[in-house]
């Protein structure tokens, strides 16, 4: 190769790899209308006031709930949030690249119905990527914070990462910056820039590898937990 080829060439890549990510949804809870089309499956309360969205179970203790925004969002993208537990037990998880098993919309009519449940969510008929990141809604999740990483439907466990999330009285009021990174089969989990886990979806036997959906977040009661700064990019 002569040389101004291979210059050309190093620019192409140099140029392909800096390409700036395109904000595609940013959420600041900046008043009531934030939430317009979200869809709530399962009992909740929430509430937005000075930025913040707090959500709340709204039903009994066993009663858990997700909820959706009404956007899809295609398969590279890069998802942050800011969370910060206000009462705990309880669970959060956040749901990304949600579409029917057939390829559709996780609202397509004939899908089994849904209220928050999680085998609802995890063999049923829908596909998406699951991240569990404040568990501590049993005994066993409290005793030792692990965060999870799965695949539906089928409830694969695909990966998993120590939580650094302090409890409710260290936390104080915090926040703690969550980012996910979906580049296609590449899945990141990161909070405050320290990586929970990444995962490659090379395996064959959970299914096809989950490209454009969906994302919801979902709680387990009885935590109340406040999300700040809602952005998703595209990669
Ligand atoms: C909230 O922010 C959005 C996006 O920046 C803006 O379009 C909207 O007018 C704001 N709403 C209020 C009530 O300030
Ligand atoms: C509102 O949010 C800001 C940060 O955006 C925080 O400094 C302030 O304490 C909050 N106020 C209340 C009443 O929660
Ligand atoms: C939901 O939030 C509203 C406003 O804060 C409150 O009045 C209501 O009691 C809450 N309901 C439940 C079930 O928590
Ligand atoms: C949700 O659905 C399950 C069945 O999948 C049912 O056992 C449960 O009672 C339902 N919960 C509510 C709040 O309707």
């Amino acid at each position: 190769m002569r040389l101004s080829s291979a210059v050309v060439a190093a620019t192409a890549i140099l140029v392909a790899s800096t390409q700036a990510e395109q904000l595609l949804y940013r959420n600041t809870f900046n008043g009531t209308d934030a939430l317009a089309g979200w869809v709530a499956e399962g009992p909740l309360n929430a509430t937005v006031s000075n930025n913040t969205l707090e959500l709340r179970g709204g039903g009994n203790l066993d009663d858990y709930f997700v909820y959706w925004l009404p956007e899809i969002f295609p398969e590279r993208i890069r998802i942050t949030w800011e969370f910060s537990p206000i009462q705990e037990p309880g669970l959060a998880m956040f749901f990304f690249g949600a579409t029917s098993v057939a390829g559709g919309s996780i609202f397509d009519k004939g899908l089994a119905a849904r209220n928050g449940s999680y085998p609802q969510y995890h063999s049923s008929d829908i596909r998406m990527l699951h991240a569990s990141y404040f568990r501590r809604r049993w005994p066993e999740e409290r005793a030792f914070h692990v965060a999870n990483l799965r695949k539906s439907p089928g409830f694969h466990l695909v990966a998993q990462g120590a939580d650094p999330l302090p409890p409710v009285v260290d936390a104080k009021g915090a926040f703690y910056k969550v980012e996910v990174v979906k580049d296609k089969r590449d899945v990141k989990f990161s909070v405050n820039g320290l990586l929970l886990f990444a995962w490659e979806d090379t395996k064959t036997d959970t299914g096809p590898v989950v490209r454009e959906g969906r994302i919801a977040f979902r709680q387990m009661q009885p935590l109340i937990a406040r999300y700040r700064n809602l952005e998703v990019w595209r990669l």
